[in-house]
């Protein structure tokens, strides 16, 4: 939700600026712009609606070009005032102070109507442009560019990372952050400040991670910490382990494609080490796993959009393999009901990104609710919010994620959430040494059984192109397949904006039947399970009322081709753990082809961005 990027150099930050945007394109893509401190202190800005290249373009095209040492630069996703040109940051408050915000101040209207008694004025319907007013008018009575930002953030409810500088003070940039992340850049020509890492790979690979309500005062040689409550502070200096190309193309079109043909590697990351032996290395999920999870009488799960998919596959592997009861709930819900969380309950956190705002404030609650709890958050992202926040912590390692719709790490959350089940069944005693080894084994095969599943493609391929003109889909499985099923219609719907349901097979009966007619797509999983016979009957079901179906099967599943009904075998024999995630990657390829077919921009859905940093 919304990209900030920032430095202070001995050369000319323009180009950097440009770069880390595009980097960070993934955190929303409504507008974007940059501002510069130029040779005489004065603002020089540039701002454009849509994506990030349309800034290059304006770039390009002006006849006088853009430089300074120092600048900072952001890509929005619009939440206060609609995408437009007066809306995008960076905004200016009395040629003085200058920032650019990603979170949201919830208190702006009343903060609003006092400055405007105050004699300032408005270009934007933002939220943010009161920051910066608050900031010029606390220069009125502090001496310095930071006392100023400490002074005008107390006034802020909401949440925050800013990046402000000032024509007062040409050598700096003031950072903070509060519920919104920030890193500071350590460079050998200069300091910088980013939103995320990846923004900054080509000029530093040293990190330093704001903590909850940190203020940092930046400059060329220095950089000055101060703790919420003021105190000087020393933040450790982090080495990033990503590589700089590691968020680059490479040879593939897309982002999201790169990132499921990416799928069997980033798995075998996520095993590595986390098995020896055939066995569980339970102290993975860090030194006090073992003696947490022997207590552990009930799991809760909460996470967002595909992580909460996620959860909800991994309910019924808790339930069976470690025989604990297992709840999974929406985290925006979550957060604001009164839940009754009992004793010995492990409270898992899933999330890509380590900082979705409802899945941060839920597990804060839940906390609050029972500080007893062990909390546990599952995430790809080291250093975030969850990781910090929680007792216990296990790293997906699929890698940066850059396209919106989640593919790697989707799948290697539920790579990780078997570990898990495993885990506790095994200190538990629901599980046996040879039930373990046979779990082990099955994690294990996935790479190579990713790898003949991507091998479908083709044939997906020419299948989407069906869903051209399509208005709606039905995604249909059984037990876990029907949170797999529910994740394939996600990502329909999510980057070819076609409209999509998942229901368990069994259900359709109960009244979604009446959609079903010859322009309504219903794809369907097959797995060779238990529940096989009773979803034929209920494909038999669909398929006499005129569907046109697409099956994928397990080779001896053995479904039927009929008129009208694809069937496509995507792998043999596979367990109750690996079959959700083999079953996963035909519904991916699905949906990229069909958005392909339909020329919407895969990486980048409208309305969307990759980190919902806000409420
Ligand atoms: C869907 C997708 C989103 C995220 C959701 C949670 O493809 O990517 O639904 O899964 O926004 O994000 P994280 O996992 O970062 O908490």
């Amino acid at each position: 939700m919304c990209g900030i990027v920032g430095g202070v150099t001995n050369k000319d930050i323009t180009a950097l600026l440009l770069e880390g945007l595009n980097r960070l394109e993934y955190r929303g893509y409504d507008s974007s712009g940059l501002i510069v401190l130029s040779k005489n202190n004065s603002f020089d800005r540039i701002r454009s609606v849509g994506k990030v290249r349309n800034l290059e373009n304006i770039l390009k095209a002006r006849e006088q070009k853009i430089s300074g040492n120092i600048g900072i630069a952001h890509t929005r996703w619009a939440t206060h005032g609609e995408p437009s040109i007066d809306n995008a940051h960076p905004h200016i408050s009395m040629n003085s102070v200058s920032l650019v915000h990603n979170g949201i101040i919830e208190n702006y209207i009343d903060l609003k109507n006092e400055q405007l008694n105050r004699g300032y004025s408005f270009s934007s319907e933002t939220d943010t442009e009161v920051i910066a007013h608050a900031i010029d008018f606390a220069m009125k009575s502090c001496n310095t560019l930071i006392s100023s930002v400490q002074l005008a953030i107390k006034s802020f409810s909401g949440s925050y990372g800013l990046g402000v500088i000032s024509s007062k003070y040409p050598d700096q940039i003031i950072a903070t952050r509060k519920g919104s992340p920030l890193v500071i850049g350590i460079g050998t020509n200069g300091n910088y400040i980013a939103s995320d890492q990846m923004a900054l790979l080509s000029v530093t690979k040293e990190f330093i991670f704001l903590e909850e309500g940190d203020v940092a005062e930046i400059k060329i040689d220095k950089i000055t910490i101060y703790d919420l409550n003021g105190n000087l502070v020393v933040r450790p200096i982090k080495i990033s382990m990503l590589k700089a190309g590691s968020v680059d193309l490479g040879n593939y079109d897309h982002f999201m494609q790169k990132e499921i043909f990416e799928q069997p590697q980033a798995i075998r990351d996520t095993l590595e080490s986390r098995i020896t032996n055939d066995s569980i290395v339970i102290s993975a999920f860090g030194f006090k796993a073992e003696k947490k999870f022997n207590k552990v009488k009930q799991v809760q799960i909460i996470a967002c959009g595909s992580s909460y998919n996620a959860g909800l596959v991994a309910k019924y592997w808790l339930e069976d393999i470690a025989k604990i009861p297992c709840n999974v709930e929406v985290a925006s819900e979550y957060r604001y009901r009164r839940p009754i969380i009992l004793n010995d309950t492990l409270f898992v956190t899933l999330s890509q990104s380590g900082e979705t705002a409802d899945t941060v404030e839920a597990l804060k609650a839940a906390k609050i609710i029972n500080c007893n709890i062990c909390t546990l958050c599952i995430t790809n992202s080291a250093e975030s919010s969850l990781t910090r926040l929680s007792d216990l912590t296990f790293l997906t390692h699929a890698g940066p994620e850059i396209g919106v719709a989640s593919t790697k790490a989707f799948t290697t959350q539920l790579v990780s959430l078997a570990l898990l089940a495993c885990s506790i069944g095994k200190l538990q005693n629901t599980i046996n040494r040879s039930q373990e080894k046979s779990i082990i084994n099955g994690l294990k095969k996935l790479p190579g059984l990713i790898h003949k599943a991507l091998h479908q493609e083709e044939k997906i391929k020419k299948l989407a192109t069906r869903f051209q003109n399509k208005n709606s889909a039905l995604f249909l499985g059984r037990g876990t397949m029907h949170a797999i099923a529910m994740e394939g219609a996600l990502k329909l719907k999510e980057i070819s904006y076609i409209h999509a349901e998942a229901y368990p097979a069994g259900e359709l009966k109960h009244g979604p039947i009446a959609l079903i007619d010859k322009d309504m797509p219903v794809i369907a999983i097959a797995p060779n399970d238990e529940l096989l016979e009773k979803l034929k009957s209920n494909l038999q079901e669909v398929k006499s009322r005129g569907s046109q179906m697409i099956v994928f099967e397990d080779e001896n599943s053995l479904i039927e081709p009929m008129e009208a009904m694809e069937v496509i075998s995507i792998t043999s024999n596979v367990g109750r753990i690996t079959a959700p995630i083999i079953f996963t990657i035909p519904l991916q390829l699905l949906s990229y082809h069909v958005a392909l077919s339909k020329g919407t921009d895969v990486d980048r859905p409208r309305n969307l961005a990759k980190s919902v940093t806000v409420e």
